[in-house]
């Protein structure tokens, strides 16, 4: 109703056309219009220039699922037939939009308005496999921009909203923009990530829940490290950046949190873990898949059956490490795909329902290229420049959660100001 109120309010005195009419979106749109809003970023009313005429938009999930996804779908959903605007699924990515014809899902009522969607993990729309990736890099830049183009034709679509990451949000919108240049068609990203690294978020969609998941696995762990005297290292996703690993630490209580952002030392982290084991006779150390190993400074690297590299098996070698150094019982456990799974929590049903309903306000209003964050204070929009050429974020010196739990007593490797 508020977002209804809100067109009501400041749509009064042009046509704010919610027609069912397929016609497509160059109408939407003069050229004008489209400079004025990439170039204001501040701006978030709907200006008096604005002659939106929104009447289908497209969804869809890139990347890989995390919690709370289909609570998003279901604030675009609501959200946008609110409205008058009609949702179509896309499934299965991005890559699903290079299909000829491309893939949709009609969305139904009774599945994304429900109020199941909320605690559903995984994503309705389905993710990416892996002839999606072989199609992706087997065509050109201008073969993909054209498919993309005959198929935003094909589905009549006025606007895209994707959930991403910062490479496929990034992907997306250079797509669209390149598939057409002289309209482009609206596209509004909401970060999701478990790895919380996406450039300009405080906490993007997935993250809460999957530290949730992963800290109750961490106390789990904690009951059979205490029943036999062991040294338990859980190894945490993240990729390189250590949010995950660090948060889940805090809240899971471990003794030891080793993050990709600083090496440790191996004598202080043996005499910390000694010390430890000493008072209570086991000892949980959480870790960062891509943390850095004693001996070679680097990160640990496994290969998979297709011959390809991936990150892991930190926990493994440290847990080895630990074992031989100390002559202690030290075993290790990969949460892996664990920490994407499950409901997500209450934070990210609230999170993913506010930049989903926000992100349909963004594209009624005439925003093209923009990210909806929630920035602590309030939700804003963002320039993908902003985004886009910008490294993951990571964990710096003065991080307030590594501030605490240096100051706990957790040892969190070498902390230097240069290191981060
Ligand atoms: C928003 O944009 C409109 C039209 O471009 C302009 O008249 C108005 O002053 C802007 N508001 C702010 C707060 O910048
Ligand atoms: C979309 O493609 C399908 C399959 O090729 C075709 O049957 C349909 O008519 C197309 N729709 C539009 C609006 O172009
Ligand atoms: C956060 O977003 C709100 C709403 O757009 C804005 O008023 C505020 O200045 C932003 N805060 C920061 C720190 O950017």
């Amino acid at each position: 109703m508020r977002i209804l109120l809100y067109f009501l309010l400041v749509g009064q005195t042009q046509s704010f056309t919610l027609s069912s009419s397929r016609s497509f979106h160059h109408d939407c749109h003069d050229s004008a219009l489209s400079s004025s809003k990439s170039s204001d970023d501040e701006n978030n009313s709907c200006s008096s220039s604005t002659r939106n005429k929104i009447s289908r938009i497209g969804v869809l999930c890139s990347g890989g699922d995390c919690p709370s996804l289909n609570a998003c779908l279901r604030a675009i959903y609501k959200s946008a037939t609110q409205n008058e605007i009609e949702v179509i699924g896309l499934p299965r990515g991005f890559p699903g939009l290079l299909l000829d014809p491309p893939l949709q899902i009609t969305c139904e009522k009774d599945t994304f308005a429900s109020p199941m969607m909320l605690t559903k993990g995984g994503s309705k729309l389905g993710g990416s496999v892996g002839s999606d990736y072989k199609l992706i890099d087997s065509l050109s830049l201008d073969e993909k921009a054209s498919r993309i183009s005959a198929a935003l034709q094909n589905l009549s679509i006025d606007g895209i909203i994707a959930t991403g990451g910062d490479t496929s949000m990034n992907l997306i919108s250079q797509m669209l923009q390149h598939a057409d240049q002289d309209s482009p068609i609206p596209f509004i990203g909401i970060p999701k990530s478990i790895d919380n690294d996406i450039p300009a978020t405080i906490y993007s969609l997935g993250f809460q829940s999957a530290v949730t998941t992963a800290s109750q696995a961490i106390a789990a762990v904690r009951d059979t490290a205490e029943s036999h005297r062991r040294v338990i290292v859980v190894e945490c996703m993240g990729r390189d950046a250590g949010y995950l690993t660090l948060h889940t630490g805090i809240a899971g209580g471990a003794d030891t949190i080793l993050i990709p952002e600083f090496s440790f030392d191996n004598e202080k982290l043996l005499q910390h873990v000694s010390n430890v084991y000493k008072e209570n006779q086991c000892a949980v150390i959480a870790v960062s898949e891509a943390a850095t190993l004693p001996d070679s400074g680097k990160s640990a690297y496994y290969t998979t059956a297709d011959g390809k590299s991936r990150l892991g098996g930190s926990a493994e070698v440290i847990a080895r490490y630990i074992s031989e150094s100390l002559e202690l019982d030290a075993r290790h456990v990969v949460l892996g795909h664990v920490q994407r799974g499950g409901p997500p929590n209450a934070f990210d049903q609230v999170l993913a329902s506010t930049l989903g309903a926000h992100a349909v306000k963004a594209i009624c209003e005439g925003y093209d290229q923009k990210m909806v964050n929630w920035n602590g204070t309030g939700v804003e929009l963002l320039s993908l420049e902003q985004v886009r050429n910008v490294p993951p974020k990571s964990i710096g010196p003065d991080y307030p959660e590594l501030v605490a739990a240096v100051q706990m007593g957790i040892y969190c490797g070498e902390i230097t100001k240069n290191d981060s």
